[in-house]
């Protein structure tokens, strides 16, 4: 007897749920090896706009190297996309050069928690930008966002001007690189696998000449002797380690976003956050004060109420 057609969608809505749920454990589980990697390569060589750069040049080869041996369908998109991908990429490679430069200058949980206000600038932007209204309970939600981040930030033992404001950047452009991502997608049959893998490409074009003017190969060569010396050939390793990952975490997060709303995905993005600054916090035993820590919980709180008064 063929099942009803109540249990039929009960069975795969719960697929879908595992399916989500293997999504997300994935990319916050990529994302907390990317971190970490990253952190320890920043702190044997502070040269954030090459490994920002090693990071996209990574990504690019291997989706070129996945096309080429028909591991992955290649896409078939014309100058128009490339076009309208164009702005996201800018917003891309600023939101992700300015959070590694914060993440060279100040803890990993640091960033993080800061990051964790991306919803407040997603309402500022939406609201003064774009002239959306929203219910007053969106608008009361950035009260423990705001506050949480200040307060944390305020708090902070090693409290870097640079660094913060890296973090506010690289918010301020995630939020511009969601809106114009939206935009950009509407209509266009590009997998999330090979949307990211576009964007990594086009990212890399833009970042490499900034990369070269504001670093350059004379920094990254005596910087990376000194650091093979230091830490040993492992410190190679460290490096791919944190480009492989990055390109990882990334492509599944654009994965999961073919399957969620943009609102579940930012919910996925702010727990994200707490795996990373839980575990950044015990790895490299950052010092962190109970009034430091309780600025940080009001503002993930802050972010779980901003979904619910979005929702
Ligand atoms: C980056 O290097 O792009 C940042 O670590 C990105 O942070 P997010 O993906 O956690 O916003």
């Amino acid at each position: 007897k063929s099942p009803s057609p109540a249990a039929a969608e009960a069975k795969s809505e719960a697929a879908k749920s595992v399916k989500i749920g293997i999504y997300f454990a994935t990319w916050w589980a990529l994302n907390v090896v990317f971190n970490i990697y990253n952190k320890k390569v920043l702190n044997a060589y502070p040269y954030p706009w090459l490994t920002s750069t090693l990071s996209l040049a990574c990504g690019s080869l291997m989706m070129l190297v996945s096309w080429a041996t028909k591991i992955a369908e290649p896409p078939k998109i014309n100058l128009e996309f490339w076009k309208a991908l164009f702005p996201v990429a800018v917003a891309h490679t600023i939101g992700h050069v300015a959070a590694t430069v914060s993440m060279s200058k100040v803890a990993v949980s640091f960033t993080h928690i800061i990051k964790s206000g991306e919803p407040a600038f997603s309402v500022i932007v939406s609201r003064f930008l774009l002239g959306e209204r929203f219910p007053p309970a969106v608008y009361l939600s950035l009260v423990p966002i705001i506050g949480g981040c200040g307060l944390a930030a305020l708090t902070e033992l090693n409290f870097n001007m640079t660094g913060f404001m890296g973090a506010m950047i690289s918010n301020l452009a995630f939020v511009f690189r969601n809106i114009f991502s939206k935009k950009g997608m509407k209509g266009k049959s590009v997998s999330g696998m090979n949307y990211y893998a576009c964007l990594s490409m086009l990212s890399l074009l833009i970042l490499t000449p900034f990369a070269i003017a504001v670093e350059g190969p004379h920094m990254w060569a005596a910087g990376w002797k000194e650091a093979v010396s230091d830490i040993g050939p492992q410190f190679i390793w460290w490096v791919v380690a944190q480009s492989i990952f990055y390109h990882l975490y990334n492509q599944v997060s654009y994965m999961s976003l073919d399957e969620i709303s943009p609102l579940t995905f930012s919910v996925g993005n702010t727990m994200k956050r707490i795996s990373v600054i839980v575990s950044s916090i015990i790895i490299f035993r950052t010092p962190v004060q109970p009034i430091n820590a309780l600025g940080a919980a009001i503002a993930i709180l802050g972010t779980f109420l901003y979904s619910q008064a979005k929702a």
